[in-house]
């Protein structure tokens, strides 16, 4: 039976390296997931047994404001409700905040579900040379540099051929 905790005790940190480092959201060595995961305001952990079939984590002011990261669900453990399991109770502990996040365009109507909607003015600035930037770009979580509104080609467009 699979169980929640928002718990970090007992939690076994090599198996939290090993499914974010699958999914490929974040390559920490074990002993840095647990300062990760620990240093966290609000945690959610999907357990089996001894495996940990699913990760998730929030930073919070703990009144106003509040940022999702590193939800990820071992593959085999996939379209069984453990993600909305997980979300739900990270976003039940910070209810009446704001809640940002960035994700996978293929997780939009993941997020979709729990009434999150697209940001258009949302900015980020990632730590990283140039090859990872543009992994980031190639997947989808960023747009290229330079870009800023789509609605803003077509204008530019018009005004230039006049
Ligand atoms: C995204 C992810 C966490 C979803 O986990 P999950 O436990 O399979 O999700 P759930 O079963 O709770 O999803 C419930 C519903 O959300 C919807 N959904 C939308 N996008 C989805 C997606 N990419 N994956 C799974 N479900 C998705 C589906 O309707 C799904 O129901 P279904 O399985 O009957 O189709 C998982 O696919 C994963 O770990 N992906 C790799 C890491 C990642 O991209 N994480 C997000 C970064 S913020």
């Amino acid at each position: 039976m699979i169980e929640y905790t928002m718990s970090c005790k007992k939690i076994d940190w090599l198996q939290v390296h090993e499914i974010l480092d699958e999914a490929g959201l974040s390559h920490f060595s074990p002993e840095d997931q647990e300062k990760i995961f620990t240093n966290s305001d609000v945690v959610s952990f999907a357990i089996e047994g001894k495996t940990v079939v699913g990760v998730s984590r929030a930073l919070s002011d703990g009144l106003s404001q509040a940022a999702i990261y590193n939800v990820a669900v071992r593959p085999e453990y996939q379209h069984r409700g453990v993600a909305l399991g997980m979300v739900g109770r990270l976003l039940n502990a910070l209810k009446g905040q704001n809640v940002i996040l960035y994700t996978n365009p293929s997780n939009v109507s993941f997020y979709e579900k729990f009434e999150f909607r697209r940001c258009k003015t949302a900015m980020c600035y990632f730590v990283g040379e140039n090859d990872h930037l543009q992994l980031l770009e190639d997947h989808g979580f960023m747009l290229p540099e330079g870009y800023r509104f789509v609605d803003e080609y077509p204008k530019k467009k018009i005004s230039d051929a006049r």
